[in-house]
């Protein structure tokens, strides 16, 4: 199928828009929208995140890690005229410590005196400690659950057509294999459970924690992937929602001394 001319030239157009932005030079990272300085090697582009050093290759999804400190590190700088009181929801996101290849280290610190231990999803699972805490090991996040309601749409949703058009979105946007999605549909909600433990993934795999992380941007409206936005029914496209609740499962559970309420929320 010939896709008619104006839209090639639209899209090429936009391309080089994000290439601008990016501050890209011979590809742009379509797959992350905070990537720059970008080459390409192959039949890949390949690029820095904003705040680190580590390369992403852009045709698969990058980690969480990095998208995070990109975030911080992007906000942190350049002008605005926003006014001094100006607050932000800050809930969840800090400027975390990514390993080599992108990964959340054990142990993450707020400036110089507050750490504490993460899974690997960055999420803390101990109490705050001084700078002396020892975290032995990142325990994975192998059991992602995500629960979001649609807001009320005219046509009744069709429960399977529904629940198979999600896990094929979800798969085909985030490039997770579908044996690790499942999606249930109990109107107005919507459950999504991702499952991957450490056998489960190669070292090329994309993780379920770098999934759910895209899954709630795109959700939020505020993407990492350039181009197309996500459609969760196919059929319609009236499923909406801007908000997801997601609760992280680890292998190990949590070690607060004091009983939250919530544990694992995000
Ligand atoms: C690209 O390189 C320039 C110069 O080294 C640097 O200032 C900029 O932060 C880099 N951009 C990204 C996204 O890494
Ligand atoms: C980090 O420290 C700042 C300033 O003290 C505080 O506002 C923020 O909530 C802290 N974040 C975490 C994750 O502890
Ligand atoms: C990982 O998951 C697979 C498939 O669900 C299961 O067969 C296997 O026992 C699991 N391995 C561990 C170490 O939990």
């Amino acid at each position: 199928m010939e896709l008619p001319r104006g839209t090639v030239y639209l899209a090429l157009a936009m391309l080089a828009l994000a290439a601008t932005v990016n501050g890209g030079t011979d590809c742009v990272c379509l797959n992350n929208k905070h990537a720059g300085n970008c080459t390409s090697v192959g039949s890949t582009c390949r690029c820095t995140t904003y705040g680190s050093n580590v390369t992403v290759v852009c045709e698969t999804l990058s980690s969480k890690c990095l998208l995070m400190k990109a975030e911080i590190n992007r906000n942190k700088s350049g002008k605005s005229n926003r006014p001094q009181h100006a607050i932000r929801d800050n809930d969840g996101i800090y400027d975390p410590e990514c390993d080599d290849n992108g990964n959340f280290k054990a142990k993450q610190c707020n400036g110089t005196s507050t750490c504490w231990c993460v899974n690997s999803a960055g999420i803390r699972r101990t109490d705050k400690g001084d700078k002396d805490i020892k975290c032995d090991e990142v325990v994975r996040t192998s059991w992602i659950s995500m629960e979001m309601k649609h807001s009320e749409t005219g046509n009744d949703l069709d429960k399977p057509t529904l629940e198979s058009d999600i896990r094929d979105e979800l798969s085909q946007r985030y490039k997770l294999n579908k044996n690790h999605i499942t999606a249930t549909y109990e109107k107005p909600f919507v459950f999504i459970e991702l499952k991957q433990n450490a056998t489960e993934k190669s070292a090329t795999d994309v993780d379920i924690v770098d999934v759910a992380y895209y899954f709630e941007k795109d959700i939020k409206g505020d993407s990492l992937i350039l181009g197309p936005g996500l459609t969760l029914d196919s059929s319609s496209g009236s499923l909406q929602s801007n908000d997801v609740i997601i609760y992280y499962i680890d292998d190990k559970p949590p070690e607060f001394t004091m009983q939250r309420l919530t544990p694992g929320l995000h």
